[in-house]
This record gives structure tokens, C-alpha cells and sequence, in this order.
């Protein structure tokens, strides 16, 4: 996605005119619940570091992202944050790394601002379409998160599916359709009709969450590590 529309689309989200008002409330809900068990509750400080928050409101987080827009307090590189080592308390990464070029750097610039025993929240997507904010890199497992982190002074203390594999086949049979669907309102249709009609089927994950297959087409995945003191 190009850097314009990727803006256009943030916009819209926090924009307060009548056509993207009604865009949003007649857009179907996401077909996806998060998973109750996926723990929240590891410690704020004073400085704490939200990465990716474009278009977002993220009170108690500096909120970083590559473009100066709505919500955003510092527009800058995951690959080479401005701040000094130690800072932040708690890091919340979510949805971010799939996106950069370099996913050790960026990694590694999470733990170098990250204070000892302090927490990152790391989130990605495993079983997800092609999604270009502003390109899409990789996939992740949890083993593959796990081993990103150790490798750079962190130590995994939690970790799990945040979307289930409900989530996953919802996802993609909407995506399937808006590529049979012809043409920009074929693809508006689709995802209306489609979408309002199979999110009820989110639900299912709450029940198959607790699957231990489940994880083998989970869509999104998390890892909580702790910096090594
Ligand atoms: C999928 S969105 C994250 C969504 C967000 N976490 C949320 O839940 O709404 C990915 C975000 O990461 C940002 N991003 C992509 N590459 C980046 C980079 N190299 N440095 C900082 N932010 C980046 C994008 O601009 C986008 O806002």
C-alpha cells in the first residue's frame, strides 16, 4: 500500500465526516474474538512504548509509527527508535513486526529501550492474508517469536493464540470473495454481506482456544518477554 492511501485509510478511521461515519457503521463487526486467557496484566511504569499506533488513541503509551498522523506522538523507524536505552517499563508490539524490513533489528531496538525486568508485549500473525501497512514481510509462529526474543535479551515468560482458528478461516473466506467479487463495489458487497453474516461464527474460538490443535491454523499468536536485569 503507498504511503497516501495507507494515510487515507487512518484517517477515515478517526474522521468525524457523515460518509466515513456511516462507512464504519454499517462495516461488519471483525470476525475475530481475542482470546480471554492471553494475559494483560504485567506492570506500567512511567514511560511506556506503544509501536504501530497509527489512528489509535493509546493513553499511558508513547505512541510511535512511521507517519505523523492522528494519535501518533513520535513518527520514527522500529528499526532505529529514538530514545535511550532503558527507558520504557512496558512495550506493546502489536501487529508491527510483519511489517519491517528487518525484524532482529527491530527486536533488538525493543530490548535496547526496554529497562531490566521490564515487559514487551510482541503479537503477530501466523495464519493471516496479505496485509501492506505500508508492506507485509513474514509470518510468525510462537517458536519463531520465542527464538527472536531470546536472541536478544529477553526471556519469554507467557505466551499463546491471541485469534483462534475461527478467526482464521473467516478471514480468509472474506478475502476469497473479494477476489471472485468483480471490481471495487463487488468487493464492497462482499465483505458487507459476507462479513455480517458469518462474524457470529467468531464465537467458536472462545470453545476451540482451548483445543491444543488449534494453534496449528491460529491466525494471531503472543509472546510476553521480560528484559533480563
Ligand atoms: C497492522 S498495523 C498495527 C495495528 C495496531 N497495532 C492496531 O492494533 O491498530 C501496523 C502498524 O505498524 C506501522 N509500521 C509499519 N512499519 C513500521 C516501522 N518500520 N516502524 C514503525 N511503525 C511501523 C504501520 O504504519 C501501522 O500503523
Amino acid at each position: 500500500m503507498d504511503t497516501k492511501t495507507l494515510q487515507q485509510s487512518y484517517e477515515r478511521r478517526a474522521s468525524r465526516r457523515w460518509k466515513d461515519r456511516l462507512r464504519r457503521w454499517l462495516s461488519p463487526p471483525a470476525p475475530l474474538v481475542m482470546n480471554p486467557r492471553e494475559p494483560r496484566d504485567f506492570p506500567l511504569g512511567r514511560w511506556n512504548l506503544y509501536l504501530g499506533g497509527a489512528g489509535r488513541t493509546v493513553s499511558g503509551y508513547v505512541n510511535l509509527d512511521l507517519f505523523p498522523m492522528a494519535g501518533v506522538d513520535v513518527a520514527a523507524d522500529a528499526h532505529a527508535l529514538p530514545f535511550r536505552s532503558g527507558l520504557f517499563t512496558r512495550i506493546e508490539c502489536d501487529a508491527v513486526l510483519e511489517h519491517v524490513r528487518d525484524a532482529d533489528q527491530a527486536m533488538r531496538e525493543i530490548s535496547r529501550v526496554l529497562a531490566p525486568g521490564g515487559y514487551a508485549h510482541v503479537v503477530t500473525p501466523f495464519c493471516h492474508p496479505f496485509h501492506a501497512y505500508p508492506e507485509d514481510h513474514r509470518r510468525f509462529t510462537i517458536d519463531g517469536l520465542r527464538c527472536l526474543g531470546s536472541g536478544c535479551g529477553l526471556t519469554p515468560v507467557a505466551e499463546g493464540w491471541r485469534t483462534g482458528p475461527t478467526a482464521t478461516m473467516l478471514v480468509f473466506a472474506l478475502e476469497y470473495a473479494k477476489i471472485l467479487a468483480p471490481g471495487r463495489l463487488g468487493r464492497a458487497a462482499a465483505h458487507f454481506f459476507l462479513g455480517w453474516l458469518l462474524f457470529p461464527l467468531r464465537y467458536l474460538d472462545l470453545v476451540l482456544h482451548r483445543s491444543p490443535r488449534a494453534g496449528r491454523i491460529g491466525n494471531h499468536c503472543y509472546v510476553w518477554f521480560r528484559k533480563n536485569e
